[in-house]
């Protein structure tokens, strides 16, 4: 009995093919593709090619999918094969029944219905009907070739599709199931959703017919009407062009995401055949799959203007926890005022060619949006936008690609927001000290810098505490000498990719290195309060201490700072629910702060009670 198509197309997708037939031969790269030799035939050099669903031997002909794959090489039945891959995927074959069969049935028959209509729009262009969208079409410069090419048509005035098809077997609930047809709420039918609009028929992958786009000829609104969601047609798993697109991607052209219908075709003419658009949604998740099954790195090709930046960082947003070493995407930005189409009208597809040449990273294009306007930004900002920096890498699971991305970004971050004021590449890699411009400092009474030498003396001691005061320690106001020795610790600790790398030792060769270690050593040889400069014990119990009183003292330099700061978090942490559970000695079991924030509050407590530390 047959196996449901769609659960056969869906099998085929779960199943790369160059991680199937990579089990038992190795696979060499082929430009995006693999090659290996042939396992049907004997050979020495590779002449079977393995593409994203398909493989092709050049040497014996032999040719076929996933499925003919595990055929023939395990001599398996159709059956067998499908089960077989289907367990690896886990996925469970339907059970032929007979409803699916009426699906299938179905499905096929709404294709037949689609392409019957797509056949009728299509007349009608070279009708007197159609004469004026027509006219449109040659006005926008598409030629004859372009227009039979993506099968561009007239809807007529929607008022004769049903009339025409009628003899070929269809009725009004097959117009609606294609979704030509609207209905009111009731379910009846209201008429055709087109008219008086050119159509831009909606393919699959493999060119088989789904649905319609349609446009106004004027200013009409909407500009462009999309078929409804249907049993052929889901706008978030599909793109327009993806059938011919495909084609020109196997033959070298390069994967671009562009905005419209028209952009689409404006490409393809132009010769950038690997032209493909969303259909007037935001790109998704399984539309990011689509692509990276044809390429490894398309070409997001979004307007310049503030709504293509917002979409661009969406798409970062979408992609991150996707991308792995073979699937990333580049970033293609026009001009505020274009869009591809306008761009290869006004200024020809040599303009269009150097956008995509000028194509950029990820990494590149993530920075850019983040720091779009910043200009001069001050500890706040730098520590915010170093910290969301790490965070969007983090979301990439490949570990390895992960880090790369984090290094990156910061080489991107130190190389734009150096302090220049303190620090100066000069020569090689040392870092030179500035002068700082005198009575800077003026306003820092002498007990408030014994304490910043105290509190820095401290991190240099614990750099593993640098984490939980970064923020705070950003912020303050430093002596040229101790600013220093900040940024180059902030530097250090957020190049350093894991937590417990955050050692004593490693900072301090860190500093050597930077031509610091006098500096440091002066520094953490002055006052320090009891117990923190005898820790190479570096228990847990011992570094809540050292925060503790690290809090302390920053409290005592700024405790307006200070409590604003810690009764802004505590807000946070109410409003988000940022909460722990605990159980106390009497059993008694409650909600509590995180640790980091409970620090703060007994600092304070102890503080407005009169207390005072280490001093
Ligand atoms: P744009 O408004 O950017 O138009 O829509 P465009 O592609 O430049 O169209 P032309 O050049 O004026 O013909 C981009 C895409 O957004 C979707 C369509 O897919 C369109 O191609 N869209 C736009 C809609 O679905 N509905 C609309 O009303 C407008
Ligand atoms: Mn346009």
């Amino acid at each position: 009995m047959a196996i449901d198509a769609a659960f056969l197309d869906e099998l085929r997708n779960r199943t790369p093919l160059p991680s199937l037939i990579g089990r038992r031969n190795k696979l060499v790269r082929s430009g995006r593709n693999w090659k290996t030799c042939c396992p049907f035939h004997g050979e020495k050099t590779p002449s079977f090619y393995i593409y994203d669903d398909h493989f092709h031997c050049f040497g014996c002909g032999v040719h076929g999918d996933a499925i003919s794959y595990v055929m023939q090489s395990e001599g398996r039945s159709f059956p067998e094969a499908v089960e077989q891959l289907a367990s690896e995927a886990g996925l469970e074959v339907p059970k032929a029944d007979p409803r699916s069969e009426a699906r299938a049935r179905e499905a096929q028959s709404l294709g037949d219905v689609l392409n019957l209509v797509q056949e009728s729009y299509r007349r009608r262009l070279y009708r007197p009907e159609g004469r004026e969208g027509l006219a449109y079409l040659r006005g926008r410069g598409l030629t004859e070739e372009t227009i039979e090419r993506f099968g561009l048509g007239w809807s007529g005035d929607g008022r004769q599709l049903l009339d025409e098809l009628r003899p070929h077997g269809v009725t009004v609930e097959m117009l609606i199931r294609a979704g030509v047809i609207r209905v009111d709420e009731q379910g009846a039918p209201k008429g055709e959703l087109f008219f008086n609009r050119v159509t831009f028929p909606i393919r699959d992958r493999r060119g088989r017919m789904m649905s319609f786009g349609a446009r106004t000829l004027g200013d009409g609104q909407p500009k462009y009407l999309n078929g409804p969601e249907t049993a052929l047609f889901s706008k978030r798993r599909t793109l327009f062009n993806l059938d011919l697109a495909r084609e020109a991607v196997h033959r070298g052209a390069d994967l671009v995401v562009v905005e419209g219908y028209m952009d689409v075709i404006a490409m393809d003419q132009a010769g950038f055949g690997g032209a493909v658009a969303p259909l007037g949604t935001a790109m998704g998740e399984e539309q990011l799959e689509l692509l990276w099954r044809m390429s490894p790195s398309p070409i997001l090709c979004l307007d310049g203007d503030a709504a293509g930046a917002r979409a661009a960082l969406r798409v970062c947003e979408v992609s991150l926890p996707l991308l792995s070493p073979e699937r990333t995407i580049r970033f293609c930005r026009l001009d505020a005022k274009d869009d591809p189409d306008s761009l290869i009208r006004s200024r020809g597809p040599r303009a269009m060619q150097e956008a995509l040449s000028g194509a950029t990273s990820m990494a590149e294009e993530l920075f850019g949006l983040l720091t779009a306007g910043l200009v001069d930004p001050g500890p706040d900002q730098r520590a915010a936008l170093r910290e969301k920096l790490v965070a969007l890498s983090r979301l990439i699971p490949d570990k390895a690609l992960a880090s790369e991305y984090r290094s990156t970004l910061l080489d991107m971050f130190f190389a734009r927001f150096r302090r220049k004021k303190n620090f100066q590449r000069k020569g090689g890699e040392s870092l030179r000290l500035s002068t700082q411009a005198p009575g800077a400092m003026r306003d820092v009474e002498s007990g408030n810098l014994e304490r910043l030498n105290i509190m820095t003396a401290m991190l240099l001691h614990h750099p593993d505490i640098l984490p939980e005061v970064e923020q705070a320690y950003s912020g303050l106001h430093l002596p040229s000498e101790l600013d220093h020795l900040r940024s180059a610790l902030l530097d250090w600790s957020c190049q350093e990719e894991e937590r417990d790398a955050l050692t004593e030792e490693g900072c301090m060769s860190w500093l050597e290195e930077h031509g610091l270690a006098d500096l440091a050593g002066r520094v953490k040889g002055g006052p320090l309060p009891r117990g923190v400069g005898d820790g190479k014990v570096k228990d847990e119990i011992l570094k809540v201490d050292v925060i503790e009183s690290w809090w302390h003292f920053y409290a005592l330099v700024n405790f307006q700072t200070f409590e604003r700061t810690l009764e802004e978090d505590v807000t946070r942490a109410v409003i988000e629910g940022d909460m722990e559970s605990f159980v106390d000695e009497n059993g008694q079991s409650g909600l509590r702060f995180p640790n980091a924030l409970m620090t703060r509050l007994r600092v304070r407590d102890a503080l407005k009670s009169g207390e005072r530390v280490g001093e």
